[in-house]
């Protein structure tokens, strides 16, 4: 991929300071085929991962400049231990979840805050597959509610629904040698 280099111009296609921005596309690639298909691992990364933190950074350095606003990106429970099933997506997510935790860092102690959602399984369109395989998924009406609360409160980082951050911690802190075991 190339990107060119040239300054981040987001303030200038603004109109004045930007409150909030939601930063939330992305999709669920196939695992094995990235597995198979570097082009198309390249792809999941580039607009699960890269996509998300440029159009950050450019709304950031606007923010930074009017030395206001809330900056929300949607990460994943995906991107807290890479698996099997879905480390590519998850890596993505991952590269979401430490540039959000950089961008805390940089604007902490100023009226800049930085959210980062991560949502468990959720019936969406991205997720009409896994609902045919009847798997529980939290529904949007309550998800979308959680997102709103979390950028009301700029909370650093939300789970949503709540119970993933107690779902996370225990993969996250299951050692290697039962994790491996597992076929998630
Ligand atoms: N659903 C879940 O279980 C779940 C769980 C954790 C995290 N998330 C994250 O939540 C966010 C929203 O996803 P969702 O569940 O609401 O799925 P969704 O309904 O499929 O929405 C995904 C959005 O991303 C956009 N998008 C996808 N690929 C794109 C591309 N190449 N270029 C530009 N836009 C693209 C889509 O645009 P179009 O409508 O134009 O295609 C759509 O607006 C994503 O970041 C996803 O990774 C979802």
């Amino acid at each position: 991929m190339h990107v060119q280099s040239r300054p981040l111009s987001a303030n200038a296609l603004l109109q004045g300071p930007v409150d909030v921005v939601l930063i939330a596309h992305g999709y669920l690639p196939d695992q094995a085929n990235c597995q198979d298909d570097l082009p198309a691992c390249q792809g999941a990364l580039a607009i699960n991962g890269i996509s998300p933190v440029l159009f950050a950074e450019a709304f950031a350095q606007s923010m930074a400049l009017n030395r206001q606003g809330t900056l929300a990106m949607i990460g994943s429970v995906a991107g807290d231990r890479g698996r099997q099933s879905n480390y590519i997506y998850g890596a993505a997510k991952s590269l979401v979840a430490r540039y959000a935790q950089g961008l805390q860092h940089r604007f902490s102690g100023t009226n800049i805050k930085v959210v980062l959602i991560k949502p468990g399984p959720t019936d969406t369109p991205m997720t009409a597959h896994l609902k045919a395989q009847s798997t529980n998924l939290a529904t949007v009406e309550d998800v979308a509610k959680q997102i709103v609360t979390a950028v009301d409160k700029g909370c650093a980082v939300a789970y949503t629904p709540g119970k993933w951050k107690y779902i996370m911690w225990v993969i996250v802190h299951l050692p290697n040698k039962l994790f491996n075991k597992l076929k998630i």
